[in-house]
């Protein structure tokens, strides 16, 4: 094509990208055949994605000892003041970063993730992090930072990235408790919360980046060691959503939220649960948990997606967990609950997260890198990222002057004895810490020694192993369920496969195949399961297989049976299932019936070896004739493919038989 129409044709989409990013008249709209070339935003743009690697902090890591192990690790490019649009000497800008993301895609999908963090006022509850704009410079906030970044995010020739962006870390979670009259409550804070410049701030940058159609916005939610409490959380959903719906921005404009930032909460605590009591003492009494509602970031991300959908966000939302440091493995980490002497020794001999108190974020001593990036952990979390590039300080441990705005914070200085915000603790800090963003070796390698999942034991191997697929039950009955899958492929061996009950490991094997046991009757469950391999190595977790035991009782020539549901392929808007009917009984079956009730807007549009009737959200699917007779311990069943919008979330399905 001659160059001159290659451009023409450059510059008509750059008219559509600029008029959906609300950045040009409307008149200037181009014709629909154009528009529908920019690509359209999925459920989770995680999906059957890859994901840039910022090639600056992966030379960082990779010259490190033990970084190679994790140096193609996607991290977030954080734009941090206005320069870093631009970039500079030795500093990629935002173009630069889009062009090599595009480049790295060769034509796939492909998430690149930024970090928009320039509010006025930044950071008003610490120092280490303030920003250039001071808290009354909302008018340069838009016109120099949020526009230029709409600006290039719209241009065409990235039209087909999927660029997730978290949007201005720690403001909104600080009005909420750093503000307006409470025990904690900085001037500054108080400022912002009085002037509105957060709040309007926040809903300028959803608004403007929003419009443009392959952005996705995730918004800070802080985590439940900051809005874990009842107290906090209600009122950070209302004012998320106040912001959502401010400044030209609606809920629209917001894809998800991100919780633990730049922080360091456990994903799981594996060996204490909020349900726990301990000689009638309840979990939530003990003095490390303080009456939160939650004790890790999995539990909290999850109720956290629900209050936001209640109170009006779209019912798609998902949420994304910064996974980057919060591993907290090595030595130092708990093999198993505290003893139950009382609940304080439960607790405190049981936790993985070993801070002095859940608010210290400086720089946490004894942290480990945590989960690698994954798509769709879990349920409600479209993704495992590492926002914060491990490796990068959160702030100085002495004063040290500079050009940035950044100031010097004690709850980095690792000899300060705390404050209101964090109950009057030691920081916690490590000592020797560079300004915030910058570089910090000895971090970095506290951070690979200390992984968890751990790295490989000195391998250089960093490939993991494949994502096991065709998670199945095999058997199920009252109280157990029998699993297998197809194995995993490796280029040092797959040694072991860990499975996941409900998020929590269960057990491991070294054959594709786990029994479970000690289960309740007529009880769903979630299984999940990952490969490790020789070097340490571990993939990504399978789909999730949505399995219910068998009633109780039986015996004597009974007819039971269960379903276990598995979904083969989902694009976002459609999904195809297979539904597994195991006979529990002790007699053939003559025939069977599945039911379910979704828990979204799912409607099946097709479904082959059963008979189908759905009503609204309830389904029922009865056997096919020639399907009904199913030996003792035998499976049959159906499949289907649905459509749906929002979530998609597995249902607890029901099996009954005759014989
Ligand atoms: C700093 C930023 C930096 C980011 C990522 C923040 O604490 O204030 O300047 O880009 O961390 O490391």
């Amino acid at each position: 094509m001659p160059s001159h129409l290659l451009r023409g044709l450059r510059s008509a989409l750059a008219v559509t990208a600029l008029a959906a990013a609300g950045l040009a008249p409307a008149a200037a709209a181009a014709p629909a055949a154009q528009a529908a070339q920019l690509a359209a935003r999925v459920d989770n743009p995680y999906t059957g994605a890859g994901v840039y690697v910022n090639p600056e902090w992966s030379a960082r890591a990779a010259a490190e000892p033990g970084g190679s192990a994790v140096a193609d690790q996607p991290t977030a490019v954080w734009l941090d003041r206005i320069a870093a649009i631009q970039g500079g000497p030795g500093a990629m800008g935002l173009r630069a970063h889009l062009d090599a993301a595009v480049t790295q895609a060769a034509g796939r999908p492909f998430v690149v993730q930024l970090v928009i963090y320039d509010l006025p006022g930044r950071d008003c509850a610490a120092l280490a992090s303030n920003g250039e704009l001071g808290p009354t410079e909302l008018p340069r906030y838009k016109a120099e930072f949020i526009d230029p970044i709409a600006a290039i995010l719209a241009d065409p020739a990235y039209a087909g990235l999927r660029i997730v962006n978290t949007i201005e870390i720690d403001s909104l979670p600080n009005l909420v408790t750093n503000a307006g009259g409470t025990a904690t409550a900085t001037p500054q804070c108080d400022t912002m919360k009085a002037n509105g410049n957060y709040v309007n701030g926040v809903g300028y940058a959803l608004g403007r980046l929003g419009a443009v159609p392959n952005v996705y916005n995730y918004i800070d939610a802080g985590h439940h060691g900051w809005l874990g409490w009842d107290s906090n959380l209600d009122p950070a959903v209302q004012l998320l959503h106040q912001a959502a719906t401010s400044a030209g921005s609606t809920v629209a404009d917001v894809q998800g939220f991100v919780v633990n930032t730049a922080n360091y909460s456990a994903l799981r605590e594996p060996n204490f649960t909020i349900d726990d009591s301990v000689n009638g003492t309840s979990v939530r009494q003990s003095k490390w948990v303080d009456w939160n509602r939650y004790v890790d970031e999995l539990g909290y991300a999850q109720a956290f997606r629900q209050r936001a959908v209640a109170a009006g966000f779209d019912a798609g939302v998902g949420m994304l967990i910064d996974t980057s440091r919060n591993g907290w493995g090595g030595a130092g980490r708990p093999a198993g609950p505290g003893p139950r002497t009382s609940v304080d020794s439960y607790v405190e001999g049981g936790r993985i997260d070993r801070r002095f108190q859940t608010g210290n974020w400086c720089n946490q001593s004894g942290a480990g890198l945590g989960e690698r990036p994954a798509a769709s952990p879990q349920p409600g979390i479209d993704a495992y990222v590492w926002v914060k590039p491990p490796g990068e300080s959160d702030g100085a441990s002495s004063r040290i002057a500079n050009d940035e705005g950044k100031g010097f914070d004690r709850m980095c200085d690792p000899t300060y004895t705390g404050n209101a915000r964090n109950g009057n603790q030691m920081s916690g800090a490590l000592p020797n810490s560079p300004l915030a963003g910058h570089w910090f070796s000895a971090q970095f390698q506290e951070l690979v020694r200390n992984a968890y999942p751990p790295l490989g034991g000195g391998s250089a191997d960093s490939t993991a192993p494949s994502v096991p697929a065709g998670l199945r039950s095999t058997a199920v009955t009252a109280s157990g369920v029998s699993l297998a899958w197809t194995a995993s492929t490796d280029n040092v061996g797959v040694t072991a496969y860990d499975v996941y009950r409900g998020g929590v490991l269960v057990g491991s094997a070294s054959t594709p195949a786990y029994s479970d046991s000690g289960l309740s009757a007529a009880t769903a469950y979630s299984y999940t399961v990952r490969a490790r391999d020789a070097a340490g190595n571990a993939s990504a977790l399978s789909a999730a297989l949505a399995v219910t035991t068998s009633a109780g009782g039986g015996g004597g020539g009974s007819a039971g049976c269960s379903a276990s549901y598995a979904v083969s392929s989902d694009w976002g808007a459609g999904f195809n299932a297979n539904v597994t009917v195991t006979n529990t009984g002790t007699t053939a079956t003559k025939s069977w019936r599945v039911t379910w009730s979704w828990s979204g807007n799912q409607q099946v549009t097709n479904l082959w070896n059963g008979g189908l009737s759905q009503s609204g959200q309830a389904v029922a699917v009865v056997d096919a004739g020639y399907n009904g007779a199913i030996a003792p311990g035998a499976s049959a069943g159906f499949g289907f493919g649905a459509s749906y919008s929002g979530a998609n979330a597995a249902p607890a399905l029901t099996c009954t038989a005759t014989s």
